[in-house]
C-alpha cells in the first residue's frame, strides 16, 4: 500500500490504472477504522481492481470544534488495517492540501439535506460533507464510491449528489456492521463509557422494537413510534421517526406497504449515535408479504 498526501501525486499513481481501464473503488473515510470500514474495503477490493481509501478528518463537517478535536485519530494502526485488507492507495491530504487558502467554494444539497441530521446539528454538516465528498470525487474521480448504511441521511445525500451533479461514479451503499449486541459499528463508540456502552443499545433496541409492531401487523404510526420509545427512556433523544426511504419524508399516520426507513439518533452521555434500520411493510391483507415481514424481523434478529 502506498500512502499518498497530494493531489497531484494521486493523479499521477492513477494515471496508468485510468488509461488501462481498470476500475478504481474510492472508500472515503474519516480515519477510526473499525468493521465497518473494512467491510466497505473488503467490497472495493471484491469489485474493483484499484482501492483508493482517503483518510481526512474533514473539519468543514463538525459543527463544534470540541467535537472536531475529540474525533479520534490514530492514523498509523488506521495505515496498517487498510494495508491489511488490500487498500492500494492511501490518500491522506493535509487540510491545507483539501482547503487551500482562499477556498471559498461549497456544494450544497438542498431538501434531503434539511430534516432529521440537518433539523439537529444544522445544513452545514451537510454541506460540509458534500463539499468534501465532491472534491474527492474530482480528486479520485473512481468509478465506484462506497458508503455506510449506517449513515443513511448521508447515503441518500450522496447519491442526490452524484445524480444532480453528473458525477460518472456508481454510488454503493454497504449495509451497516453491528457488535454482537446490536450497536452500529461507528468511531464515536469508543468513546462511550462502560455504562454508556451498555445504554447505547438501546438505539438498536428501539429499531427493532418498531419493526416487530409493524411484523405484528401495526401499521399506526404513532403505535409503532410509541414501541420503539418505550426502549429509549434511558437516553437523551433527538429524534425517532419512520420516514420514506428515499426522500426522508415523515410517513403518514399509517404506514403502507413497501419500504420504510426507522432512523434514530440520541446522546448517550457526552456522546451523540445514530442508527436505522430499514424495513419491508407488507399489505396487511397480503398474507405471503406479512410473513415476509416476520422473516425480516428474525432475519435481523439473527444478525443483530
Ligand atoms: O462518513 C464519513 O466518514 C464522512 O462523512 C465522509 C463521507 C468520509 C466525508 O468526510
Amino acid at each position: 500500500m502506498k500512502i499518498v498526501g497530494t493531489v497531484d501525486e494521486l493523479r499521477d499513481l492513477l494515471r496508468p490504472a485510468r488509461r488501462s481501464e481498470r476500475t478504481i473503488g474510492l472508500v472515503p473515510t474519516m480515519g477510526a477504522l473499525h468493521e465497518g470500514h473494512l467491510s466497505l474495503i473488503r467490497q472495493a477490493r471484491e469489485q474493483c481492481e484499484v482501492v483508493v481509501m482517503s483518510l481526512f478528518v474533514n473539519p468543514a463537517q463538525f459543527e463544534e470544534p470540541a467535537d472536531l478535536d475529540a474525533y479520534p485519530r490514530d492514523h498509523a494502526r488506521d495505515g496498517e488495517l487498510a494495508a491489511g485488507v488490500g487498500v492500494d492507495y492511501l490518500f491522506a491530504p493535509g487540510v491545507e492540501e483539501v482547503y487551500p487558502q482562499g477556498f471559498t467554494s461549497r456544494v450544497s444539497v438542498s431538501g434531503v439535506t434539511e430534516p432529521l441530521e440537518g433539523q439537529h446539528r444544522g445544513t452545514a454538516h451537510f454541506e460540509g460533507v458534500t463539499t468534501v465528498v465532491a472534491k474527492l470525487f474530482n480528486m479520485v474521480q473512481p468509478d465506484v464510491a462506497y458508503f455506510g448504511q449506517k449513515d443513511a441521511q448521508q447515503a441518500v445525500v450522496i447519491r442526490r449528489l452524484a445524480l444532480d451533479l453528473d458525477f460518472a461514479v456508481r454510488i454503493e451503499i454497504c449495509p451497516t456492521v453491528r457488535e454482537p449486541d446490536g450497536l452500529a459499528m461507528s468511531s464515536r463508540n469508543e468513546r462511550l463509557s462502560p455504562s454508556d456502552r451498555r445504554r447505547a443499545t438501546a438505539l438498536h433496541r428501539a429499531l427493532r422494537a418498531a419493526a416487530e409492531a409493524i411484523a405484528s401487523d401495526e401499521r399506526t404510526t404513532g403505535t409503532v413510534i410509541a414501541a420503539a420509545m418505550a426502549e429509549l427512556e434511558n437516553v437523551e433523544l433527538d429524534y425517532f421517526e419512520l420516514v420514506n426511504p428515499d426522500t426522508l419524508a415523515p410517513v403518514g399516520e399509517r404506514i403502507d406497504g413497501g419500504e420504510v426507513l426507522a432512523v434514530v439518533a440520541a446522546r448517550v452521555g457526552a456522546t451523540r449515535l445514530i442508527d436505522n434500520q430499514s424495513i419491508q411493510v407488507p399489505s396487511t391483507s397480503d398474507g405471503e408479504q406479512a410473513g415476509s415481514a416476520k422473516q425480516e424481523v428474525l432475519h435481523c434478529s439473527a444478525r443483530c
